[in-house]
């Protein structure tokens, strides 16, 4: 899996987030080594980022991504033939955007560690509406033919129970096969009838042909089943020091 480097800017549009969208608590799952918590947090937005790969790499994932990508040009070039030039301009336009985007997320790991939570779905250290809104881009659904269905199905519920208002996912088709993810309606079904309805909105970003389209989860109603206790020190230390200001202890 190339872990990628996607700007607060480029979040805003596969998300369509608003302005009173960034007024709420926000949680970027998976995060990889995307800048929309740096971003974010120059802004004054309230954002925290998830993903499991935080737990061994940290500000190294940024450096990682930044020699990767510039490594990978030619591997790019040849995958995003075909691809929508608007975002970027080209390949070595969209190598420079994210060799930027990952030192801007190493410098804000760095200085921010407590807004990068080491994670890992179907199981996040979070306690339930932990968040107001939560993001995820460029793992469910895109991996859908090396994840399956039960990890999908677990992975948002998990989502819907640390929101307390939504879930949006992007892009909902398939990267090895450009299609949408096959099981896309059962699972709508499916949450739907466990109180998570969801919608289909088109927004305004396209790269990979045809993916310009985002799940929105309405979580507000989803209560989650009672399970064993888990740790969620890391959720209240970022929650704390938000409430009480930086210069907190
Ligand atoms: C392609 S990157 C997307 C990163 C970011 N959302 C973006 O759009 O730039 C996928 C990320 O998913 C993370 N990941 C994979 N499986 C995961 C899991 N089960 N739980 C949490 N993170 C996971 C990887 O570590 C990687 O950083």
């Amino acid at each position: 899996m190339l872990v990628s480097a996607r700007s607060f800017d480029e979040y805003r549009a596969m998300f369509a987030l608003t302005d009173r969208d960034l007024e709420q608590r926000i949680l970027d799952c998976p995060a990889g080594a995307a800048s929309f918590v740096a971003g974010a947090g120059r802004r004054g937005v309230d954002a925290v980022a998830v993903d499991r790969q935080y737990a061994h790499h940290r500000e190294e994932l940024g450096l990682l991504v930044e020699r990767e990508t510039g490594f990978k040009r030619d591997l790019l070039a040849e995958e995003t033939a075909g691809c929508v030039w608007s975002w970027y301009a080209d390949v070595d336009d969209l190598v420079a955007q994210w060799i930027a985007n990952a030192r801007e997320f190493r410098a804000d790991i760095g200085a921010r560690p407590d807004r990068y939570v080491a994670g890992s779905l179907p199981e996040l250290p979070f306690g339930d509406d932990a968040f107001d809104l939560v993001i995820s881009s460029h793992l469910l659904f895109a991996y859908g033919n090396r994840l399956d269905e039960e990890f999908h199905r677990a992975a948002l519920l998990e989502l819907a129970r640390v929101a307390r208002r939504e879930v949006r996912l992007f892009p909902l088709v398939v990267y090895d096969t450009g299609v949408r993810y096959p099981r896309l309606a059962a699972l709508r079904r499916e949450l739907a009838a466990l109180g998570v309805p969801s919608r289909v909105e088109r927004v305004a970003y396209e790269f990979r042909p045809g993916n310009d389209e985002m799940l929105v989860l309405s979580s507000d109603g989803y209560r989650a089943p009672e399970r064993p206790p888990r740790s969620v020190a890391a959720e209240d230390r970022v929650r704390w020091r938000h409430r009480e200001g930086p210069a907190g202890p």
